[in-house]
């Protein structure tokens, strides 16, 4: 009896699918409609008013293309790529001839976003995918032997795609190793972080980065203990404050995830190298646009481009910054707490 060689290798065993319990998935990877593009399934998590799993919506697109005004042949910089959404906006309009280098320091989420923006048909030749902090902005231009750019984005803080994954760390929602990382390879996870961290520096922390109203009585609690997981910590929070109300727990447990998170990823550190850096990034007349989330980020935001007024590096700036309009927030209530600010280099 001879053996039958087949070239067709054996079929993959049948995989299940997640199971979930209930009419609706509410788990991240039990989504699997969302994630696999199901455009019905999609189309109603958007009417809802939500973000379907595993993307981002861009947020104020028509009032940044209104300020950044790409052209045909523009050079632009995208310096927090995320899903690419504002990225892809940006390279229908500087087509043809333009080019747009697009930067995020998350190793995991940037690949996905390359490979779905070379599937629209943008090649190496008009975007140019780069994993970096945006502080390194000029270094990361200098390697393509640029001088500079004629317009720059940044949507400061974190995406959809990483809020909503529990593995991420992020999650208040669901459970997840607290890691808080936009870049797992660099730094420490926030479980390291509060394991380490002093009660007195925790507060000014909280304080600092998210105007938390309770940060000595928290940072008490919290400093230099193990919190393996969002959950523990979440309800960590939820305990040292019994006397609040749910919703304040909520806006709580927001903000010192919030100030953590800041923390990890040395935030306002790369986002100040950003804006002194910027000048010498930009083309004159060159424009720039900042998304902010929070105060901390508008605070800096703010100074640096009336400074840059002052002193005849700016010819023009935001003078009062935009808000999403009450449709945009209401479609998407993520929007909510953005604020734009923009400004144009001098000829
Ligand atoms: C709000 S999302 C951007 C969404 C994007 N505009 C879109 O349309 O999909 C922010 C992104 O910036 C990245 N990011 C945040 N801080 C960064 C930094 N200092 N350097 C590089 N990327 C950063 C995050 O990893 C995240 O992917």
């Amino acid at each position: 009896m001879s053996e039958e060689i087949s070239s067709n290798p054996p079929p993959a065993p049948h995989k299940r699918r997640v199971r979930y319990s209930g009419r609706n998935p509410r788990r991240f990877e039990e989504k699997y409609k969302e994630h696999g593009s199901d455009d019905a399934t999609i189309a109603k998590v958007l009417a809802s008013g939500k973000t379907p799993a595993g993307t981002h919506r861009p947020i104020m697109v028509a009032e940044i293309l209104e300020v950044l005004a790409p052209k045909p042949g523009d050079i632009a910089a995208d310096c927090t790529l995320g899903y690419g959404g504002h990225a892809q906006e940006i390279l229908k309009r500087i087509s043809p001839g333009g080019k747009l280098f697009g930067l995020d320091q998350d190793p995991i989420e940037l690949l996905k976003t390359e490979a779905r923006l070379r599937a629209l048909g943008f090649d190496e030749i008009v975007f140019i995918a780069h994993r970096s902090n945006f502080a390194g902005l000029p270094q990361v231009l200098a390697a393509q032997n640029i001088s500079g750019v004629d317009l720059i984005l940044a949507d400061l803080g974190v995406s959809s795609m990483q809020i909503d994954d529990p593995a991420r760390g992020f999650s208040v929602k669901f459970s997840g190793p607290l890691d808080m990382r936009m870049n797992p390879q660099r730094g420490q996870p926030a479980s390291a972080f509060l394991e380490k961290i002093k009660a007195a520096p925790l507060a000014e922390l909280l304080a600092e980065n998210s105007d938390e109203p309770n940060a000595t009585t928290l940072a008490a609690a919290l400093a230099e203990k193990k919190f393996t997981t969002t959950n523990e910590l979440a309800n960590a929070i939820k305990n040292v404050l019994p006397h609040l109300g749910k919703d304040d727990l909520t806006l709580t447990v927001r903000r010192v995830f919030q100030a953590l998170r800041i923390a990890v990823n040395d935030e306002f550190s790369a986002l100040e190298t950003f804006l002194r850096n910027l000048p010498s990034c930009l083309n004159p007349g060159g424009r720039v646009a900042i998304l902010t989330f929070h105060s901390g980020e508008d605070r800096r935001v703010k100074k640096a481009f009336a400074d840059g007024q002052r002193n005849g590096i700016y010819s023009e700036i935001a003078h009062e910054v935009i808000r999403p309009t009450p449709e945009e927030r209401n479609a998407n209530p993520r929007s909510a707490p953005a604020k734009l600010r923009w400004a144009k280099r001098g000829n």
